[in-house]
């Protein structure tokens, strides 16, 4: 959903090649989130921080951002050696809402043809007609098809009738965002503030980066409000006047920021971040980083503190493999056991899920349960929901949080909602989240990126530790889901005599899990003939019941968003209300039969199958013959507590879409049409 990446260098000589370099890194790292175009924004040859007649140069470029880099080597007016020893670069890769991918829609975007103000953008500005409109009655020219536009256009404005020839670049960008609605996370630049970078966010992720040889730039940055008041009974101690930011910067210490929509892009440079919270104005001025607020909140943090990254560099590159996506599906032996790493104590039996622990009492309480996200995360909500309703005694609702949204669901104090997200910036997740909020509800997030919008505003929570997701299809992200959701269910249930020997069989399935997800990934030669035999096919049905219903649409999903071949997840038992009338001897299908509740009813389906000439390639367990004697082919997977027996099922599913998307050309880790992020509704 678009990628922002900037970079100052502040009294560190880099050449402008470096600076492109370093620019498009970031924006690789960042390309999972958009791939439609790209561009950046640099000082023309020769600026200096004083002369403010040279301007920026805009490059942009519509495709990946490798296009980007050829284009940027093209311009022989860019002298590649001169030595910039202060200088702020922007980066964007975009992801298009308004207007077709294209060099004039993508960003930077900018105020007029001098390139006064530039700025990039992710979100979605909502009120930007209105915006629009206005200006274009002021006499502003506009050239894009974009959203974004309106924000250059406005700072100009703002900047054009200033009342003091005084006002500061932070000020200039407050007016702006006061004007904005909707979501963005946003970072400035402008030839009449030399060296000097503003960002901001609302609702769309944002961090910054810092590198240092000076200790003291990576202590807590206290938040400066705009002026003295008191709100809420909150005195503000923390005035305009206050000598803060990162003052203990001195004037001749060289630093380094990165600007970044997430923490991939900077983990090269620092593990040193900073999150920026909603309505902050991060400004870096003669190298010292400042956050600017208007007013101070009841209960608000007045620091902003300087985190240190956990993440590894490894963790973000491809490794051996041809795609993030396959990477990632084979590191999930090791993701699940990071997901379980000391919360499980396969000796004593018991879950601890520490961010939960203080809330236990609230939960056991409650009314219900309402588990909430989109797409694969919402999946895994299906995935869970009968052994979270058998374990906790509970009524669990699992919803789509669009759909949650748009029928205004009744909420109570006494309902509990877990939001669940790997990106944890789903707009339509966190909107939901604001949304029970709002009603009193305890919510609980599950996400996998620390430190994002999700974890941040909810009560509390579990964070999945899959580690870095890149390939847009999630997969790994999904399996460490399902075993956060399996660990709250046994936590809750813990006291339950009656449940015991229950519990003990799924965390003993939990302690072989790692062990079983490594045998079916063998299989990936045999799962790799099957997608040999099918990829010229148009559609592909994925079909069974129970337990595993959710590995049915998650397939799906994964087939249909990478291969973009038509695929649906078809419940078993809804087979003969409408979906027999697909199956003739032409049409895959894929059913999944495992010995558990379901056994019997799914070999009816596959009876009403064959019976219709159809072939199925049948996922089932070891040593079936009474199943395998009927199909067409057959993946046998290791047998494991039926609860669990989802994360096996899925795994040859994700496999099959990576082998078929792989044999019809499709690029597996940049889908088109998506993004790895959906920060807009
Ligand atoms: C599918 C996929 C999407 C996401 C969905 C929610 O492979 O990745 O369906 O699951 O966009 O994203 P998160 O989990 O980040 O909220």
């Amino acid at each position: 959903m678009c990628g922002i990446f900037a970079y100052l260098n502040y009294r560190v000589p880099r050449t402008r090649k470096e600076i492109f370099e370093t620019l498009v890194k970031g924006l690789q790292r960042l390309e999972y989130r958009g791939y439609d175009s790209a561009g950046i924004a640099v000082d023309r040859p020769n600026a200096t921080t004083t002369d403010k007649t040279n301007g920026i140069c805009l490059i942009k470029k519509k495709g990946k951002v490798k296009a980007l880099d050829e284009e940027l080597y093209k311009r022989d007016s860019l002298d590649l050696d001169e030595k910039l020893c202060t200088h702020f670069g922007l980066a964007h890769t975009r992801w298009a809402t308004h207007g077709e991918p294209s060099a004039v829609n993508s960003h930077p975007q900018r105020s007029d043809k001098d390139n006064e103000f530039v700025v990039i953008h992710n979100g979605i500005i909502t009120n930007y007609k209105e915006l629009k409109a206005y200006l274009i009655n002021k006499g502003y020219e506009f050239e894009s098809e974009t959203d974004t536009e309106v924000i250059p256009k406005l700072i100009k404005y703002v900047y054009d009738n200033r009342e003091s020839d005084s006002i500061t670049f932070s000020t200039l960008v407050e007016r702006v965002i006061k004007q904005l609605e909707g979501a963005f996370a946003l970072v400035f630049k402008s030839r009449h503030f030399p060296g000097e970078a503003v960002s901001t966010r609302r609702g769309s992720p944002l961090l910054i980066g810092v590198r240092s040889e000076h200790e003291l730039a990576t202590e807590n940055i206290p938040v400066q409000y705009n002026s003295a008041h008191i709100k809420d009974g909150v005195q503000d101690k923390n005035s305009h006047n206050s000598s803060n930011g990162l003052n203990s910067v001195e004037g001749d210490r060289a630093v380094e920021y990165y600007f970044a929509s997430d923490a991939s892009a900077i983990i090269e440079h620092t593990n040193k971040v900073l999150y920026l919270e909603d309505d902050d104005v991060a400004v870096v001025t003669e190298g010292k980083l400042s956050i600017h607020r208007m007013n101070r909140q009841a209960g608000e943090d007045s620091v902003r503190a300087i985190q240190t990254l956990q993440m590894e560099m490894q963790q973000i590159m491809k490794g051996n493999f041809d795609a993030f996506m396959q990477k990632e599906i084979f590191e999930q032996p090791e993701s699940v056991v990071n997901t379980m790493r000391g919360r499980i104590c396969f000796d004593t039996n018991t879950v601890v899920l520490g961010g939960l622990k203080d809330h236990l009492k609230e939960i056991k309480r409650c009314r219900r349960l309402i588990m909430i996200g989109c797409g694969t995360s919402f999946h895994a909500a299906v995935a869970t929901r009968q052994i979270l309703e058998e374990l906790t005694e509970l009524p669990v609702m699992v919803e789509l949080a669009s759909d949650f949204l748009d029928r205004n669901t009744p909420v109570f104090r006494d309902d509990v909602c877990f939001f669940i997200s790997q990106s944890g910036e789903t707009a339509d997740t966190l909107m939901a989240l604001r949304y029970c909020k709002e009603r009193g509800a305890l919510t609980v997030g599950i996400t996998n990126t620390v430190g994002s919008s999700i974890c941040r505003e909810t009560d509390c929570g579990v964070h999945i530790n899959a580690g870095p997701e890149i390939g847009v299809a999630s997969t790994k992200a999904y399996t460490s889901q399902f075993v956060s959701l399996i660990m709250f269910a046994l936590m809750l249930s813990e006291d339950r005599l009656s449940l015991q020997t229950r519990r003990l069989d799924i965390i003993n399935g939990l302690k072989v899990l790692p062990e079983l997800i490594k045998k079916v990934l063998s299989l990936d030669e045999k799962i790799k003939a099957i997608a040999n035999e099918l990829y010229k096919q148009r559609s592909l049905l994925v079909m069974g019941r129970g337990f595993n219903y959710a590995t049915c649409l998650e397939g799906a999903l994964k087939i249909k968003e990478i291969t973009y071949m038509h695929s649906e997840g078809i419940l078993a038992g809804e087979l003969k209300h409408g979906p027999l009338a697909l199956i003739d001897k032409h049409m895959p299908v894929i059913m999944i039969i495992m010995r558990d509740a379901c056994y019997i009813k799914c070999q009816n389906a596959l009876q009403q199958v064959t019976a219709r000439s159809g072939r199925p390639i049948i996922l089932c367990c070891q040593d079936d013959p009474e199943v395998t004697k009927n199909a067409y082919q057959t993946i046998e997977l290791p047998h494991i507590v039926d609860c669990l027996q989802g994360i096996l099922t899925v795994i040859p599913l994700q496999l099959l879409s990576f082998h078929l998307a792989v044999l019809r050309g499709y690029d597996v880790d940049c889908p088109r049409n998506l993004a790895k992020s959906v920060t807009v509704e």
